[in-house]
C-alpha cells in the first residue's frame, strides 16, 4: 500500500514552543464556504469539512452501497471503501456482546439542507450551527461518516452521553482499530467547531486512525495540518 501519511508527528497534542513554530495554525470556526480540496487517497479521508470548508451541491461519492453489505439490517448507504472495516468492527463488537445500530449514514447535500433547516426552525440558527452542519459542510456527504447507537435503543443524541453506555464505551475503546475516529470529542468545540457527538464516527482507514489516536487530537486538527503541509489543491476528488 502506498504511504498516505507523509507527515511528521509534530507533538500536536501538547503544543510547546517547537511545535508552535512548526505546526501551521488551525483556522478558527468561521462560517465560510471555501471549496474542500483534492483527496490523494481518493476515498475522502483527507477531506476537511467543517464550518469553513464545504463540498459542492453536486458532489456524490462513488461506490455507495447499502449498510447491509457490512451485515447491518439497514439499506441506508455508505461508501464501499468502508465496508471491510465496518464489517470487522461489527463482528468484533458482537464477539464482545455489543450490538450496534447505525442511526445515520450517507446524507446528500439536499438531505443535509433539509436537516439543517429543520434544526434552525426548532432551535434558531445559532444553536443549530453547534450541532448540525450547513449543507455541503457535513462529513455525512462523503459517505464515510456514520452515527452509531445501541441496537434497539433510543437515538444516541436522546441520551445525556451515549459514550457512557456499554456500546458507546466499546466504540471509544475500539473504533480506531477499524479505522474510525470520533470527529467531535467532548470539550473540543473550539477546535472541532461542533458540540460533543459521541455517536459520530468518520472512517479514515486504520493507519490514519492510529496516527490520530497517537497524536491525541481531534481529527480536524490533524486533517488541517495534513491539508496545509501536503498543499492539497482543488478540485476535490469525485
Ligand atoms: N452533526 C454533524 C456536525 C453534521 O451535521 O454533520
Ligand atoms: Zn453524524
Amino acid at each position: 500500500m502506498k504511504r498516505l501519511l507523509p507527515l511528521p508527528l509534530l507533538a500536536l497534542a501538547a503544543p510547546h514552543a517547537d511545535a508552535q513554530a512548526t505546526n501551521p495554525p488551525l483556522p478558527p470556526c468561521t462560517h465560510e464556504d471555501r471549496a474542500a480540496q483534492v483527496d490523494p487517497a481518493g476515498d475522502g479521508r483527507f477531506t476537511v469539512l467543517d464550518t469553513v470548508m464545504r463540498l459542492p451541491e453536486d458532489f456524490v461519492p462513488s461506490g455507495l452501497v447499502p449498510l447491509r453489505e457490512a451485515g447491518f439490517a439497514d439499506d441506508r448507504l455508505v461508501r464501499d471503501v468502508i465496508i471491510p472495516d465496518l464489517t470487522a468492527l461489527r463482528e468484533a463488537a458482537e464477539r464482545d456482546a455489543i450490538a450496534l445500530e447505525i442511526f445515520s449514514a450517507y446524507r446528500s447535500y439536499a438531505y443535509q439542507a433539509e436537516t439543517f433547516a429543520y434544526w434552525v426552525n426548532v432551535q434558531g440558527e445559532e444553536a443549530a450551527r453547534a450541532t448540525s452542519a450547513r449543507p455541503g459542510h457535513s462529513e455525512h456527504q462523503l459517505g464515510t461518516a456514520i452515527d452509531v447507537g445501541t441496537a434497539g435503543g433510543p437515538a444516541p443524541w436522546d441520551l445525556d452521553d451515549w459514550a457512557l453506555t456499554p456500546e458507546g464505551a466499546w466504540m471509544q475503546t475500539n473504533a480506531w482499530r477499524y479505522g474510525f475516529v470520533l470527529s467531535y470529542p467532548r470539550d473540543s468545540r473550539d477546535v472541532t467547531c461542533y458540540a460533543y457527538e459521541p455517536w459520530h464516527w468518520r472512517w479514515v482507514g486504520q493507519e490514519m486512525a492510529a496516527t490520530i489516536r497517537e497524536a491525541g487530537v481531534p481529527p480536524r486538527v490533524y486533517l488541517w495540518h495534513a491539508r496545509t503541509t501536503m498543499a492539497l489543491e482543488d478540485p476535490h476528488d469525485p
